[in-house]
């Protein structure tokens, strides 16, 4: 399961109901999907034929036309080149969908003046609309295995905003077994 920050104000968010109802207050869709369907060395179309069901049911909800299957780990070639494409603030002409299958990484969405970062991991499925100012990093094992939606393939560009916001936080993961107390308090959503 994600653990959604706001590094600004040391909050921590690990409920699924609060992650869910947090994001989506910024306009990001969160879920927590099935990992059962498959094992977790199987080929890139067997998980596109085991998640099919999913696959058409994002597909129409977004719009997206095609989908595939990312697998990056440390012995990918030029990963440092590829993971620095994506690791200062920058937007897209289409929206970043994905469910991760494998690995860790996070996604820091800067919306409404804030930032908040998302660290996601096997399960979650992280939606974040064209034109949200973002940036992504791996985490320390430098993997990730996901599938990812395109309404068209082409659109899959950064554009940077060279704000060098990103300079300013942390890439720190937590991880799903992090038993360390807290940092601040929880945001109460009924307030
Ligand atoms: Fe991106």
């Amino acid at each position: 399961m994600a653990v959604l920050r706001f590094p600004d104000t040391n909050q921590m968010i690990d409920n699924l109901a609060a992650i869910r109802s947090s994001l989506a207050s910024l306009g990001i869709d969160y879920e927590l999907w099935s990992l059962d369907r498959v094992p977790q060395d199987c080929s890139a179309d067997d998980v596109l034929a085991a998640y099919a069901d999913e696959i058409a049911g994002m597909k129409q909800r977004g719009g997206y036309v095609t989908a595939d299957v990312i697998d990056v780990n440390p012995s990918t070639p030029n990963l440092d080149a590829m993971l620095a494409r994506f690791d200062k603030e920058h937007t897209h002409d289409e929206d970043e969908v994905r469910f991760i299958l494998a690995g860790r990484g996070i996604f820091f969405l800067h919306i409404n003046g804030r930032v908040a970062s998302v660290e996601v991991g096997p399960g979650d499925m992280l939606r974040v609309p064209r034109g949200t100012t973002h940036w992504f990093t791996l985490c320390e094992d430098r993997r990730i295995r996901a599938i990812r939606w395109f309404q068209d393939t082409t659109g899959w560009t950064p554009h940077y905003t060279d704000s060098g916001v990103e300079k300013g936080y942390q890439p720190l993961c937590f991880g799903p077994a992090y038993l360390g107390p807290r940092i601040g308090t929880k945001i109460d959503l009924n307030a």
